[in-house]
């Protein structure tokens, strides 16, 4: 198939207008998200080696995780810096740092953070390095960040299937409306999901001591109707148009019922839902100079 070639600016404004118009979403299932994904920051925390003193980058922190427990884990000697491309979704992640004096967040596309060269000593990035359009040019920049022998800590998805938190929704619905594949080379959830690609690409970037490891994340959610108003809640603008075109309302009981019943078929544990979901967590270090 012939590659489309995608405008920056158009996939910039895109992201920038999407992840706005979720942010309130977001910021409802936060409490709901957080319960599995705190493990996947810990987890960044250590891969990092996140200590007192350091300064900390985060790159496309969304509410602020993991900006916000590196800024309690470097201390009042350390500082964090939080980039995202969306000032709605960095509103929240600043009222959630309120009482944090050694962090700041600032708008900015993750391929293009304006900041000094070798200024960092950690870079961590919780599922945002998959929406770069051109991931070895985002990664050699990110590189350029970190001081020499600096660490970047990330996580992505893995495969869609091996994420039911963040696909099986969108597979249900996908069988109910007509979603069209987004053109080749739109960045997405699951463009990193390969661990033999990712890797190829931390050190096509300049990384050295690269290591891909899966986490995966017990995400428990109480009932289908819980799974499905997280679902909802953080689905796409153009999704939605499309339940809304199909069943004449976004909010179509018919449509969210079915997605709680077919995750109560497959994930129901007699506890609630349980989707255990797949988590890479990369480490690379930079050059020691
Ligand atoms: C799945 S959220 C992850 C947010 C947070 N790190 C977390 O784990 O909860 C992805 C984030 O990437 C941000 N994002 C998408 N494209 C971006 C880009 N080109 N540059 C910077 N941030 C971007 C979105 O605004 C969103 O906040």
């Amino acid at each position: 198939m012939p590659r489309t070639r995608l405008d920056p600016h158009t996939v910039k404004s895109d992201q920038r207008a999407t992840w706005d118009a979720i942010s309130p979403g977001w910021e409802a299932s936060l409490a709901v998200f957080e319960r599995g994904a705190a493990r996947v920051t810990d987890r960044l925390l250590e891969l990092g080696g996140v200590r007192p003193g350091q300064r900390v980058l985060d790159v496309a922190t969304g509410l602020g995780e993991p900006a916000l427990t590196a800024a309690r884990a470097v201390g009042p000697r350390g500082r964090v810096v939080g980039v995202d491309i969306s000032p709605g979704m960095l509103e929240v992640a600043a009222r959630r740092a309120r009482g944090l004096g050694n962090i700041e967040f600032e708008v900015g596309d993750l391929e293009a953070i304006d900041r000094q060269t070798g200024s960092f000593d950690v870079v961590l990035s919780r599922w945002g390095l998959m929406f770069a359009l051109d991931r070895v040019r985002a990664l050699r920049t990110i590189a350029g960040l970190l001081a020499p022998g600096g660490v970047l800590a990330a996580a992505v998805w893995g495969p869609p299937r091996s994420a039911p938190m963040m696909s099986f929704g969108y597979a249900v619905l996908g069988k109910m409306i007509d979603l069209e594949p987004p053109p080749p080379g739109t960045p997405g959830p699951f463009t990193m999901s390969e661990p033999e690609g990712v890797a190829e690409e931390l050190r096509a970037a300049g990384l050295g001591e690269v290591s891909v490891e899966e986490e995966v994340v017990p995400f428990r959610l109480r009932t289908g109707a819980e799974y499905a108003e997280f679902t909802r809640s953080v689905a796409p603008p153009a999704l939605l148009r499309r339940v809304r075109d199909r069943f004449g309302s976004e909010d179509a009981p018919a449509v969210w019922r079915a997605v709680a019943e077919a995750v109560e078929d497959s994930y129901a544990d007699g506890d609630g839902v349980l989707l255990p979901s797949t988590a890479l967590c990369l480490r690379a270090v930079a050059p020691a100079g």
